[in-house]
Order: C-alpha cells, then structure tokens, then sequence
C-alpha cells in the first residue's frame, strides 16, 4: 500500500479521477497536486492508452492508485486480473458485483493485504427500465442493496457507490468495509453531467470514506485550491462526526 502518512486524514480520503486521454496532462496536473490529496483514480480511458506505466508514474509521485477497471469476467480471469493489479501495487481496484459469488470469492482471495477490492453494485447509468431489459428483478436499490450484502459475504474490501446509496449500503455491509463515492460536488461547483451528486460533507456524513472528484478540482483555475476546499469540508466533516 502507498505510504501517506504524511497527508491528513481528510486529504488521504480524496481521489482524483485522471479522466485524461494521455499521461502527460495527467501528470502535469498531479504535479500541481502534490501533498492535497491521496490517491488518484487510473480508469478506463488512461489505462487503456497507456496501461500499468500510468499506475507506475501515478506511484513514483507519492499518490495511491484506485484502478477503476470495473472487472466482469469469469472467476479465474479476474483472479488473474486482480493478481497482476496487487504486483503493480494498486491500493484499490473494482469489480464488477454482477460477476456473482464465485468471481468476487476469487477476487478476494487474490487480493493480499495491500490491495483493497471494491464492488461496483449497480451502474448509477441504469434505471428500471434498463435492468428490466436484462432481466434482473429488483428496483435498482433493491440491487444494490441485495449486491452490497453479497459482497461483505464475498469477504471484499469496500463497495463503489452513489452519494444517494451510501445509507442503504453501509446498513448492508457494516462498518469495517469501505465505502467510496463519486458524484461529489462542492456547493458552488459546476454539476456538469452529475444529476444526482451529494457536497463532500453531506457525503461524508452519510457514511462515506473515500470520495472520488474529476472535474470540480482538474478544470479549478487553482486545481491546488479546489482540493484545499474540499479536504477542508472532508475535514470539518469528520469532526463533526466524532
Ligand atoms: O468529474 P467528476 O467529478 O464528475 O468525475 C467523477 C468520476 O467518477 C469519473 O471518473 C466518473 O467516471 C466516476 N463515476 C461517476 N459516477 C458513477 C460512477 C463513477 O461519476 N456512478
């Protein structure tokens, strides 16, 4: 796991997400970034175009790294997957719940100690409709609730979620798994496409432990000064939590 012992609390609970296509602006952001913020969130888009050197450069610049691959396969392909991703020192890496038990055991037990597991329960992209569509019964809480369960019992380490979700899913899988959100936006900020977003502290509040921001920090004229603020709000937060 990534040594941050030298951030706070509240900022090691900031991801970035680095939606960019090519490394170079995604470093060139993080290097503005230095010190405010925790991990980084290497997706789909970035591990696609350069693959385990963007995990490496994100690393060798102090951040922890959320690889965000979302894996679906059968269960020895993502023991596999989530082997290679432990080699390359990932701190937290999602699945796909869908994959059902036998692919989450398989991921779980590949894990380590050092790389935490994350269920994706439902996409927040998908309504009734959509999951009718593919046949799953259930109103989408109800899948993700039925799915955030099977997850704990799974023995995986946390559970992606929207802000809206958090209640529902920390009532499912109990205190010691984390939980992790995006669709977060400060009060001022921009929502862009987020329909359904929560503030950092409202977040936080409900139950969160890491919450993920793209664009209200990457497009800040001040990306430092965004991060600030919003580390700021998990901070005041936290405390008033305890
Ligand atoms: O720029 P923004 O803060 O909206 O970025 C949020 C990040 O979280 C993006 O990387 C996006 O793919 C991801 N995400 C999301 N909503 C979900 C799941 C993932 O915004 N339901």
């Amino acid at each position: 796991m990534t040594d941050m012992k030298s951030r706070t609390d509240a900022s090691r609970r900031l991801i970035l997400a680095l939606d960019v296509p090519h490394l170079d602006i995604g470093l060139a952001l993080l290097d503005r970034l230095e010190g405010h913020i925790g991990l980084v969130k290497v997706g789909l888009e970035l591990f696609a175009a350069c693959g385990p050197r963007a995990v490496q450069e994100v690393k060798a610049r102090g951040f922890g790294v959320f690889l965000d691959l979302k894996l679906h396969d059968i269960p020895n392909t993502v023991a596999g997957a989530v082997r290679s991703a432990r080699g390359l020192g990932v701190d937290m890496l999602t699945i796909h719940t869908g994959g059902g038990r036998e692919m989450m055991q398989a991921a779980a037990s590949e894990a380590g100690a050092q790389t935490c597991v994350l269920g994706v329960t439902v996409l927040t992209s998908l309504g009734p409709q959509d999951l009718q569509d593919v046949c799953i019964t259930g109103t989408p809480a109800e899948v993700v609730e039925a799915r955030a369960r099977l997850a704990a019992a799974c023995g995986l380490g946390g559970v992606v979620c929207s802000p809206k979700e958090i209640g529902t899913v920390r009532a499912a899988i109990g205190g010691s798994m984390k939980i992790v959100t995006p669709g977060i936006r400060p009060a001022q900020a921009e929502m862009g496409d987020q329909k359904r977003a929560a503030t950092p502290k409202d977040a936080i509040l409900a139950g969160s432990d890491y919450l993920v921001v793209g664009r209200p920090i990457s497009s800040a004229q001040s990306p430092a000064e965004a991060a600030c603020a919003i580390v700021a709000e998990i901070e005041a937060a936290l405390a008033e939590k305890r």
